[in-house]
């Protein structure tokens, strides 16, 4: 597999980077995807299940029914480990000036595999917060493996929730603004989206602007998405075998 020459040719001038990262960059992993094949909302059975069970509505009137998915997702995330395509994200943090990672993995895998200035913008799955107190917290592998149900609070008993985007809920404002800082006000020079189907506004936002403004647009991923036709190179190949091609051109340039 190789890069495009003048792919190859424009990562060389580059001094700013943001990355967008969505499930197929933990596909490798051995984390389910989504959608598309093989994704969990995309099950014959239990897909639209799943969707209801990780909304704000349901959280309200059956925390249990939430707690069976997201437990299984945080299964999920500890028994897996980064792949590839996490640490060739790590190499481009070190490689460059000045980077930015906007993901909408829950997983935690980007900050497992090193990476530091990160944007999770649905959180992670990992954490919690008391729907009664506020109590803040986050379960270790061991106790995501012992969860059996609704989780309670060490501090007032209440129920926990996970500190994570349900659907019908809104982003973190927190978020949001370091998202409008970094990858709308203050383009990079390259930005990368990889491993999404692109469906959300501030995921599709961010790369049509770089696109705007004449900044070097790359996708990668198997599949063609919304997206595929207005970046500049889409790449169709698995992250873990393209990100660290463009990462080792950009480190040894
Ligand atoms: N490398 C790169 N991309 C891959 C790989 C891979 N090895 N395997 C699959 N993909 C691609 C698929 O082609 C698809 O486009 O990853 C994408 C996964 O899409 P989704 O499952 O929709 O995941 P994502 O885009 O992150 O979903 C966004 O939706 O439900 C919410 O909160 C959830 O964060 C999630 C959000």
């Amino acid at each position: 597999m190789r890069l495009p020459d003048d792919l190859v040719d424009a990562l060389g001038n580059v001094s700013s980077v943001g990355v967008i990262t969505g499930a197929g960059v933990s596909a490798e992993s051995g984390i389910q995807t989504y959608r598309g094949q093989g994704g969990i909302y995309d099950d014959e059975a239990e897909g639209d299940a799943t969707v209801e069970a990780l909304s704000a509505a349901t959280l309200r009137a059956d925390p249990g029914r939430t707690w069976r998915v997201v437990s299984e997702l945080a299964r999920r995330a500890v028994d897996a480990a980064p792949n590839a395509a996490h640490e060739a994200i790590v190499l481009l943090e070190q490689s460059l000036p000045r980077f930015v990672l906007l993901t909408q993995n829950v997983d935690g895998l980007h900050r497992l595999a090193g990476s530091r200035n990160v944007i999770d913008i649905h959180g992670d799955v990992l954490d919690t917060r008391c729907l009664a107190c506020d109590e803040r917290g986050r379960f270790t592998p061991a106790e995501v493996r012992a969860l059996r149900n609704t989780p309670r609070c060490q501090a007032c008993d209440g129920i926990l929730r996970p500190d994570a985007v349900l659907f019908g809920e809104m982003l973190p404002e927190e978020k949001i603004l370091r998202l409008h800082h970094e990858l709308l006000e203050d383009v990079p020079d390259l930005v990368i989206v990889a491993g999404t189907t692109a469906i959300f506004p501030y995921i599709v936002q961010p790369v049509l602007e770089a696109a705007g403004r004449g900044r070097l647009t790359v996708e990668v991923n198997p599949e063609p998405t919304q997206l595929s036709e207005h970046v500049r190179w889409s790449l169709r190949g698995k992250a873990g075998d393209l990100l660290p091609l463009i990462a080792n051109v950009v480190a040894e340039a």
